[in-house]
């Protein structure tokens, strides 16, 4: 059997995509994009959603939006994507890492208030919720107010993620979201969002995001307006086609399904793998608002023979494909060497980066699929116990 570690879903027919304005010829961002953002805000339930090619590049434009002066610090966990520290090095900033909650893959908010007590120059925080297990935002805003930081989530896993907070993307600061190839909703392999309720913030990113421009392309062209236009600040070009928007509506109208589905081969998982001694499992009753992105179990490595390196050998060998989330920051070469940090700074994001395996969780993934990994799993552990 060969089962990859993600499979993304695609409408019947590719070409129940095209609207009448592609069809018509209208492809970069235009009349699609528009209505796409319009949805999602619907369903965050806030008021702005600026669309981009990425979550980097929403993060990245949050961060410039807001003009922190270079050599100021920004708080981030040291266990995510290396995209989460790039965006504040992007504007000079520099990052102050901080462990995994010694309970939980988050970011560690005791530590965080103990670091913002000494540390004065921090003017950013950007949790990340690791596999759409959020973050108590609740606390982290408070921490927020008190000593005026800027918070930028890093959503790229969460986007049906609730929070202590609420919604996750119902925020007067800023949340970014991810539509690359394997996130639970994706705009054609590559996209993401910015998602606030400060107009100032959304339409800095907006404005960022296409050159700095007065007037987009379909502004220019397709709507009767002038062609004249002029650039208020130096932007980037990071904006959305209408193609990759419209396969993002039609993935849009299925997410709560889709996440339902995921809930149950969680479920199925759980029961399967229950009585494997050689795995921690995620907490199910933990589940209040995770939008289930990532089913992430941990190796016991005194309950085995083989390393959790090897075992990732046997499953792939059996043609199931997974996947580790994630390399710590720390021990990034390029980080390693500019901030020189030693590998033993952040123990719990480096045991958990030694014992996690992402298994597939996708809602085209089979009962028989999901069965064989389970079966694999469980024989590999037979086979390979202490
Ligand atoms: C936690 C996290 N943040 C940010 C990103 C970046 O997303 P994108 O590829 O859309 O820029 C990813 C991508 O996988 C991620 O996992």
């Amino acid at each position: 059997m060969r089962i990859p570690f993600h499979r993304p879903n695609l409408p019947p027919d590719l070409n129940d995509l095209y609207s009448d304005s592609i069809k018509n010829g209208w492809l970069t961002t235009g009349k699609q994009v528009e209505k796409f953002e319009d949805k999602l805000s619907s369903y965050l339930g806030c008021k702005h959603v600026v669309v981009v090619n990425s979550c980097t590049a929403a993060m990245h434009l949050s961060i410039a939006s807001k003009g922190f002066e270079k050599g100021s610090k920004f708080i981030l966990p040291n266990l995510t994507f290396v995209a989460t520290v790039e965006c504040g090095e992007y504007a000079g900033m520099e990052p102050v890492l901080v462990d995994s909650d010694p309970q939980g893959f988050n970011i560690d908010l005791n530590h965080v208030e103990d670091i913002l007590k000494k540390e004065k120059n921090v003017k950013a925080i950007i949790p990340v919720h690791y596999g759409g297990f959020p973050v108590d935002m609740k606390n982290v805003f408070e921490l927020a107010e008190r000593y005026g930081l800027f918070v930028l989530e890093d959503a790229a896993h969460a986007l049906e993620s609730t929070s202590s907070a609420g919604k996750v993307g119902n925020t007067n600061h800023g949340a970014a979201f991810s539509f690359y190839a394997n996130k639970n909703l994706t705009t054609f392999g590559e996209g993401g969002a910015l998602a606030t309720n400060d107009d100032d913030l959304a339409h800095s990113v907006k404005n960022l995001s296409l050159h700095g421009i007065t007037k987009d392309g379909w502004k220019r062209f397709d709507s009767g307006e002038k062609w004249e236009y002029d650039i208020i600040q130096l932007g980037y070009k990071y904006n959305m086609p209408d193609i990759a928007a419209s396969f993002g509506i039609w993935q849009l109208n299925q997410i709560s399904d889709w996440q339902e589905i995921r809930i149950e081969i969680v479920k199925r998982y759980l029961t399967g793998l229950g009585n494997n001694k050689g795995i921690i499992l995620p907490d199910y009753t933990k589940n209040d608002g995770n939008a289930w992105h990532l089913f992430v179990i941990q190796i016991k490595s005194d309950s085995w023979g083989i390393t959790r390196n090897e075992i990732i050998d046997k499953l792939v060998e059996k043609g199931i494909g997974v996947s580790v989330h994630y390399k710590p920051i720390h021990m990034l070469d390029y980080y390693h060497r500019k901030f020189e940090y030693k590998s033993n700074d952040f123990p719990r994001s480096k045991a958990l980066f030694d014992s996690v395996i992402s298994l597939p969780l996708y809602p085209n993934l089979s009962d028989n699929e999901i069965d064989y990994i389970i079966a694999t799993l469980n024989d590999l552990h037979s086979q390979y116990s202490k």
